[in-house]
């Protein structure tokens, strides 16, 4: 009974599932079909729908890095190159829109590598003419040439958000944290940090941290551009094109120690540069360049304060909402003041405040409070200004409020606008009240038509045989409440 019964339940499905998992079984333990070292042209590759995380096409000679399909957020998926050990990504293709884990989607190597899809057509390609695709040992994916190795294409020159060891950052080169807001760009003699406050998609960046040169043991020669690297023996160094001695260094815990081939750099999606040391298991915290958490740019979020030990709280005092947000929706994102319907606003004053990288803000200098707030309320693209009483100093912001930090000097005062989104609500309830005062007046008339044929009808049909009073007076009451009732309906 029990063997007829399962036969049904036994679908295709789970043949398809028992079968996956018994050939992925048979192939590793019988060691068959390893990660390929280089991929010629003619090479073609989809993503396999019951590979949950991690696909490989291509490993370098130690197996220490991988290149393949990466899946994301269930259905998305990205062509990187992962640190094998960690999982890790140290860098990914960056292919808009984004491809999707499934049957349209598919690899190939034409001279180019490319990702298509049959729908959206390419989505990203080397745009090369090449030989054979190859990765090395220290995680670069390079198209070459087979004639003398020459190398028409490599991700290093296409960083995402990380740095390896001995990888070239130049200044034609960016790292962006992976959720597009926070950046590493460098200067003539620095680099910098830079904050998209108005979301990834617009406005300028706000730099929150600029690291020059310290010049200690090289001078920076004008003209010569520079460029960063982790070194090795465990520090970012900044160095000038055409010199081994670096103009600057930024050591690591791991400094002057061996810990070749274990170390890599990254921006952070809270906007930290984080160098990271691999023992062998784990990846341990190596170096950071904003150590004291309240100085991050955002460290408690929009209109949030931090004070010194990371306590986040809220700058108008109320305790963060379930979300941990201080700030509604509409102060959140980017925008101004300056529109018919988003002009609505509401001021916030606190004092013992400060913004965690004010060096690098343009600012003012005012006689008072007065006029750098009144600058400020003047102004549709000022979220906020600060105002030192001390100095004179007065910072207009012109992006949404984020974190300040608590100072004990109340002499450091701050104006915020606070986004009320009253606009789109008063809007809404005009607009409701107006259709329930009309679908209310459809409804009189409707009553009293209809009451008014009852009437000639009722005279009509049984005007002779019955008297009128009396009788008419319940389908009179019942009609008049009906309507009162939908009329109250209408107004709630
Ligand atoms: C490789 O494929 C891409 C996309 O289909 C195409 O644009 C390109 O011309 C091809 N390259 C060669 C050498 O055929
Ligand atoms: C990095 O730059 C140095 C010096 O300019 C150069 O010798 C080296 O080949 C570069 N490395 C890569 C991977 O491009
Ligand atoms: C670096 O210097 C070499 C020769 O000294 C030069 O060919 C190259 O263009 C320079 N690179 C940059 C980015 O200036
Ligand atoms: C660094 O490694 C080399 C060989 O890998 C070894 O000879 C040397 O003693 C090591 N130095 C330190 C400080 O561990
Ligand atoms: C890379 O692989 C080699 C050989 O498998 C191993 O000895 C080495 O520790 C690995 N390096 C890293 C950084 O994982
Ligand atoms: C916040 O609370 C403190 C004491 O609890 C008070 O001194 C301060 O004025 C309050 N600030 C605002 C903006 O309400
Ligand atoms: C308004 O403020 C922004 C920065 O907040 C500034 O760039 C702009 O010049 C100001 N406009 C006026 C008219 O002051
Ligand atoms: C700011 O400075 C003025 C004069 O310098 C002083 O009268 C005023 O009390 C100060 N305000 C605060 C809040 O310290």
């Amino acid at each position: 009974m029990n063997g007829i019964k399962l036969v049904p339940r036994f679908t295709s499905l789970n043949h398809l599932l028992l079968l996956s998992v018994l050939s992925s079984l048979c192939r590793s333990l019988a060691g068959e079909s390893p990660t390929p070292q280089e991929l010629r042209v003619g090479f073609k590759a989809a993503p396999d729908l019951s590979v949950s995380s991690f696909q490989p096409i291509l490993s370098d000679s130690t197996g220490n890095y991988s290149f393949g399909f990466l899946r994301a957020d269930g259905n998305q998926l990205t062509l990187s190159v992962i640190h094998a050990p960690s999982t890790v990504p140290v860098w990914s293709a960056d292919t808009t829109p984004l491809a999707r884990w499934g049957g349209p989607t598919e690899l190939f190597f034409n001279g180019s590598l490319v990702l298509s899809d049959s729908r959206a057509g390419v989505l990203w390609s080397t745009n090369t003419l090449g030989d054979r695709v190859w990765l090395s040992s220290t995680s670069n994916l390079q198209i070459q040439k087979l004639d003398g190795a020459v190398v028409l294409w490599q991700s290093f020159d296409f960083p995402t958000d990380t740095l390896v060891e001995n990888q070239n950052f130049t200044g034609s080169m960016s790292l962006v944290s992976s959720n597009g807001l926070y950046s590493m760009r460098l200067g003539a003699d620095y680099f910098g940090l830079y904050a998209k406050f108005m979301g990834s998609n617009s406005g300028p960046a706000q730099m929150y941290l600029k690291h020059g040169a310290l010049e200690a043991k090289a001078d920076i020669v004008d003209g010569h551009p520079i460029y960063l690297v982790v070194k090795p023996d465990g520090y970012l160094g900044m160095f000038q094109n055409g010199s081994t001695t670096p103009v600057d260094v930024e050591s690591f815990n791991s400094f002057q120690q061996n810990t070749s081939g274990n170390l890599r750099v990254r921006i952070e999606p809270d906007g930290n540069l984080k160098g990271y040391y691999w023992t062998g298991s784990n990846w341990v915290l190596d170096y950071q360049a904003i150590s004291d958490p309240c100085e991050l740019p955002s460290s408690c979020g929009s209109y949030g304060l931090c004070t010194p030990g990371k306590e986040c709280s809220c700058l108008d005092n109320r305790t963060a909402d379930e979300s941990g947000k201080c700030a509604s929706p509409e102060n959140q994102i980017s925008g101004d003041f300056c529109g018919a319907y988003n002009n609505r606003y509401k001021v916030l004053r606190t004092s013992g405040v400060e913004l965690p990288f004010k060096e690098l803000m343009m600012y003012q200098k005012m006689n008072s409070l007065n006029h750098c707030e009144s600058a400020c309320e003047q102004n549709c693209t000022c979220w906020g200004a600060l105002y030192s009483n001390y100095s004179g100093f007065c910072y207009m912001l012109a992006f949404p409020i984020q974190t300040l930090l608590a100072v004990g000097d109340d002499t450091k005062m701050g104006y915020f606008k606070v986004k009320e989104g009253v606009g789109k609500k008063a809007v809404g309830a005009w607009l409701g009240l107006g259709l329930g005062l009309l679908f209310g007046a459809i409804v009189i008339i409707a009553g009293v038509l209809g009451l008014a044929w009852y009437r000639m009808r009722k005279r009509g049909v049984k005007g002779y045989l019955e008297d009128d009073s009396g009788v008419g007076i319940g389908p009179y009451k019942d009609l008049g409440a009906a309507s009162f009732r939908s009329i109250e309906l209408c107004e709630k």
